[in-house]
């Protein structure tokens, strides 16, 4: 098992000093981007929807099913101690990952809408009053108003958003002013999925601080992009999924500050969290396993530890430098198609171009763009609120990643062409 990360100097992650990288060689990491979809060559641009996976994840899940499956922490044997080593070792690279103090305030869930609803269900709704509120964004998906709504609901309590600006970005001293005292918790997204703006959490958090309110930030759409610290961000929680981390799908990890996971109750109960049960009374584990009751996805956590060490070994200052410059690539390309309307057009953001193209409903577009090859993602990104703010029931969304290339952006831009021509 690696270092415990209070054990180590935090050495920043996934950054490096290395030569820029190179979309091709690194593609070529990827097995399935090299197949053909309706005959023609795959482009995908559904990074933000869940990214592939390289060959190291899909032969880290092999080899653990192949070589050591067992159940974790619950087995003296030789096999199960070999995939209780693999499965906690992805826990100290998470920590890492995100800086955090230590491995114990990293809880491993399935995914980014675990990690929310289990916040909302064990700490939000113990504390929430009638009349309380929850401050989020109108930037937020789905994952990141409903549990909310779920438990505001319970308490006569509501959930309320800070407003956004026409091109995208958070109206910070918006969501300051709204942070009264009837806020009991905020939350906000470190990326928008549809926007892609990068949010300054950091002055989020400060200000949220000064109030005695909690933050959780929401990083499925960070954690791919962008190196996180939490401990510099300071957040009182940070939400992850792995699948959009070149991991597998049903995994993620929830961080939080030891004291809060400690003053948390269960949010499931079962095998796996509990120090002695008796019918009269059950006492839990310490956390983070007191949020980790039953078999987890033993197989999931051993590809996501590949994943972060591919990541890490390709850097992610890397990663970013090649997804901006695709980026500012693909939006002037789009911007040259007539009658093309961008969404989300901040300085500050990650690759993702959402659009519409004037008189093209969006699934039509991703229908025939499909058959041309591309995937890109169509309809309301599990964010209906941010489409009623720009007043349109869907956007067609390009999600890049470093594997991309000019040149798929340069076939993108061409078949969009062939498809305007076809239906404007
Ligand atoms: N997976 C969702 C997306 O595509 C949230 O952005």
């Amino acid at each position: 098992m690696s270092a415990r990360p209070q054990d180590r100097e935090h050495t920043q992650p996934g950054l490096s000093n290395r030569a820029p990288l190179d979309p091709l060689r690194a593609r070529a990491d990827f097995p399935l981007l090299s197949r053909q979809v309706h005959g023609k060559p795959l482009i995908y641009f559904d990074n933000a929807n869940t990214a592939q996976k390289p060959a190291v994840v899909i032969e880290a899940v092999d080899r653990y099913y192949r070589e050591f499956n067992a159940n974790v922490s619950r087995a003296v044997h030789a096999l199960g101690e070999e995939a209780t080593a693999a499965y906690e070792a992805t826990r100290d690279k998470l920590a890492l990952f995100i800086n955090a103090k230590s491995r114990d305030e990293v809880v491993l869930v399935s995914g980014t809408t675990q990690a929310i609803n289990l916040v909302a269900h064990s700490y939000a709704l113990p504390r929430l009053q009638a009349g309380d509120e929850i401050l989020v964004t109108t930037m937020e998906h789905h994952a990141n108003i409903v549990p909310w709504q779920l438990v505001a609901e319970r308490r006569g309590a509501k959930v309320v958003a800070a407003p956004i600006t026409r091109s995208g970005e958070l109206i910070v001293e918006e969501f300051i002013a709204r942070l009264t005292p009837r806020v009991k918790f905020a939350g906000v997204t470190h990326v928008s999925n549809v926007l892609g703006t990068i949010n300054p959490v950091r002055e989020l958090a400060k200000a949220c601080r000064a109030r005695g309110i909690p933050l959780l930030v929401d990083g499925s759409q960070a954690a791919p992009h962008l190196p996180i610290d939490v401990q510099a961000l300071g957040c009182d929680f940070y939400a992850l999924t792995g699948h959009k981390l070149f991991g597998p799908t049903g995994t993620g990890a929830l961080w939080a500050r030891r004291e809060l996971l400690e003053a948390m109750p269960p949010f499931f109960g079962g095998g796996e969290m509990i120090k002695m049960v008796s019918f009269d009374k059950t006492t839990f584990a310490d956390p983070p396993h007191k949020f980790e009751a039953g078999t987890p996805n033993i197989a999931g956590f051993v590809g996501l530890g590949a994943a972060i060490d591919y990541v890490n070994d390709l850097g992610l200052d890397r990663i970013g430098a090649a997804e901006r410059d695709l980026l500012a690539y693909a939006t002037d390309a789009l911007k040259s198609v007539p009658g093309l309307r961008l969404f989300g057009e901040v300085p500050h953001k990650a690759a993702v171009l959402s659009f519409l193209i004037d008189g093209v409903h969006a699934h039509d577009l991703a229908t025939l763009l499909d058959h041309e090859g591309v995937a890109v993602r169509s309809g309301h990104h599990c964010a209906h609120p941010l489409m009623q703010f720009y007043g349109v029931p869907a956007t067609a969304r390009a999600s890049l990643a470093f594997y991309n290339t000019r040149a798929e952006v340069d076939a993108f831009v061409a078949a969009i062409e062939k498809v305007r021509k076809l239906l404007a």
